[in-house]
């Protein structure tokens, strides 16, 4: 059977046994500029999410029905391997593929890389294997208790082809450390075959191979009608995306901001709860910024889409968790949203810096990296061309 024949068979598959998206499902067919990164079963390279010190998902987006899994090791001669089966079966899927590599050690490195075998799947006892590919050899490193610690920020890509490219250049440039994309990655979200492309291949990048990348919701990643299915290609903490992660002497705190209107603006059809959600962020702050692992942190940065402050606010946003912000003793808070690079400096109502990313188009895009130790926080922010837009040094 060649390939086309193979990925024809998928496709029926797929309408069978698999649910088609929303867009398909309503006859909608849209170019995104799709350039497969090479033929055959992958298309991407892998994007590593969710990251902790004993623990990391290992995600690959896939054009046709296959099963995968990952061989990785502390050494490059891999010998470990992950098949994360659930209720005995292995994976099968035609679009993506994550698999949770567990019982890491903490601020350990790892070799891995993915295998994927396509699948003619035919019938229950008329199954296939076709011949298994591999992704290139990568590396990275779990959260640990260094005395240093880097991270960089991205926001408001809203599938800005060139703009993709440059952000993607420049964090292959920055010092390891967690990705954060911080809200608007789309404009609305609304097929498989565009997350793919903006999240798994942004630029044509492997900007995640080796260091993973946390989604920060914005109000444009909630849009469109397949903004639901978009958990199929993502892994946060607990499912959910609010979150901390330790890193050396960094705390991150993840919050989801939600939409930028009410939950009863018209545009919306009733279909938004995000001031409940706002609320039960809230109950499950109050109990975060007490964990010791967050509190016997040096440096705390909070990321969030909308900013708590100033020009495009979330007064919702700020009303249910800047007290907390504060109890907490927060550092920064790095937000997106504006399209406009800002920095708010502290003051009585925030006794910590808000660094606001820039926007889609080249020109007022940027690129955040974080560097701490016991001492204190280190901001930078640079645009596409290099330029320092700002240098900021927080003392802890
Ligand atoms: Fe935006």
């Amino acid at each position: 059977m060649d390939r086309r024949e193979f990925v024809g068979l998928s496709a029926a598959t797929l309408a069978a046994g698999f649910s088609l998206s929303s867009s398909e499902a309503h006859g909608a067919h849209e170019d995104f500029g799709l350039q497969p990164v090479a033929d055959g079963v992958i298309d991407s390279p892998p994007v590593l999410q969710n990251p902790a010190p004993d623990a990391m998902t290992v995600s690959i987006a896939v054009r046709a029905i296959s099963t995968a899994w990952v061989e990785y090791g502390t050494s490059s001669t891999l010998g470990q391997r992950a098949d994360n089966s659930r209720h005995g079966l292995l994976p099968l899927d035609g679009r993506i593929h994550k698999i949770r590599l567990t019982g890491l050690k903490r601020g350990t490195r790892y070799w891995y890389r993915v295998g994927v075998c396509p699948i003619d799947f035919r019938g229950a006892y008329k199954i296939t294997r076709g011949a298994a590919e591999f992704s290139e050899k990568y590396q990275f490193t779990t959260p640990g208790r260094a005395s240093t610690a880097s991270f960089r920020v991205i926001n408001d890509t809203h599938e800005n082809e060139t703009t993709l490219k440059g952000v993607t250049e420049r964090l292959a440039a920055c010092k390891p450390g967690p990705t954060f994309w911080n809200g608007d990655v789309f404009n609305d979200v609304r097929h498989d075959n565009q997350v793919v492309s903006q999240l798994f291949r942004p630029g044509g990048s492997d900007y995640a191979a080796s260091n993973p990348f946390c989604l920060v919701s914005g109000n444009h990643d909630v849009r469109g009608i397949h903004a639901r299915q978009l958990d199929r290609f993502m892994d946060h903490p607990g499912g959910v995306r609010f979150f901390t992660l330790r890193d050396g002497p960094i705390a991150y705190l993840v919050m989801d901001t939600g939409e930028d209107k009410p939950d009863g603006h018209r545009v919306y059809a009733g279909l938004n709860d995000f001031a409940r959600y706002r609320d039960a962020q809230r109950v499950w702050l109050e109990r975060a910024i007490e964990e010791e692992e967050f509190r016997d942190a040096a440096v705390r940065v909070a990321l969030m889409h909308i900013p708590l402050w100033g020009p495009g606010s979330s007064e919702d946003s700020r009303v249910k968790w800047a007290p907390l912000l504060a109890r907490a003793g927060i550092h920064a808070l790095i937000c997106g949203h504006t399209h406009h690079h800002a920095i708010t400096p502290l003051n009585a109502d925030h006794p910590y810096v808000q660094v606001v990313g820039g926007g889609p188009a080249p020109e007022s895009a940027t690129v955040i990296e974080g560097h701490a130790d016991s001492t204190g926080l280190a901001l930078l922010v640079h645009d596409l061309a290099g330029k320092e837009l700002a240098n900021l040094t927080i003392p802890v």
